[in-house]
């Protein structure tokens, strides 16, 4: 079964005929929200919007655990992850989707493990390359069949937030080979593959990031807003042709 799990700009799948809510105990605690079964043609899938239903919860603080928990204990096999992003790349501007195909993380003090706490045994996963190759090479067929144009690679800085990034915090997020910049993929990509699911994300560039284009002096958030719902429309596009696969 197929996990989407919506960030900023989609806490809601609209267009999946709904079946059925569930809310989930886990061992980490509760999820953002209640998971949402239901159907994209004959495909099932579960929904979970990662800043809960009311967008109330903020990066730092999404039990990441629990909602990876959560989506497997239910039967998930593969995650799609939606995240908004800031464009580092000139070429990443607003409006551009992306499958990142690596990451770099600059978060902390997250619990950001499952192997950890009494007779937890130590547990070091392979993260060489951190997004699953299949799923991304699916994503990217269903994008090409659907006519929607989608970036095939690029590194994503995962920070801290909730606050955006100085000028000069992007510039090193370059000069280390971001491409893109958002608050939410780790641990979000790591504890995914401790789970042994296949997972990766749809990047959506919301605004240059700080310093950059027309975030040169500040990032504009009404620009954002306006982005992101247009944005919206065409990942779920991309989302109904991987269902449809
Ligand atoms: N920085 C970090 N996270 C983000 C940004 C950004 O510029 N835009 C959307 N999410």
């Amino acid at each position: 079964m197929l996990g989407v799990i919506g960030g900023s700009g989609l806490a809601q799948f609209e267009g999946l005929a709904h079946l059925r809510r569930k809310a989930v105990r886990t061992p980490y605690g509760e999820t953002s929200a209640a998971l949402s079964f239901g159907r994209i043609g004959s495909q099932e899938i579960v929904f979970l919007a990662r800043h809960g239903d009311g967008h109330s919860i903020a990066p730092h603080q999404v039990n990441y655990r629990a909602n990876v928990w959560a989506l497997k204990e239910e039967g998930v096999r593969e995650i799609v992850a939606v995240a908004t992003v800031g464009g580092i790349r000139k070429e990443f501007g607003p409006g551009v989707l992306v499958v990142p195909d690596q990451i770099i993380d600059y978060t902390w003090g997250r619990p950001s493990t499952f192997f950890e706490g009494a007779g937890a045994p130590v547990t070091h996963i392979d993260f060489t390359e951190p997004y699953s190759s299949v799923l991304r090479a699916r994503i990217l067929d269903a994008a090409r069949n659907c006519g929607e144009a989608i970036a095939a690679r690029g590194v994503y800085a995962a920070t801290q937030g909730p606050r955006l990034e100085s000028a000069a915090e992007i510039d090193r997020l370059e000069r280390d080979g971001a491409d893109l910049v958002g608050m939410t993929g780790m641990p979000e990509t790591a504890l995914a593959r401790e789970a042994g699911l296949q997972y990766a994300a749809i990047a959506v560039v919301v605004n240059h990031a700080a310093g950059r284009g027309d975030s040169a002096l500040a990032v504009s958030l009404e620009r954002i807003e306006a982005v992101l719902s247009e944005s919206m429309l065409r990942v779920r596009r991309v989302l109904q042709e991987l269902c449809r696969q």
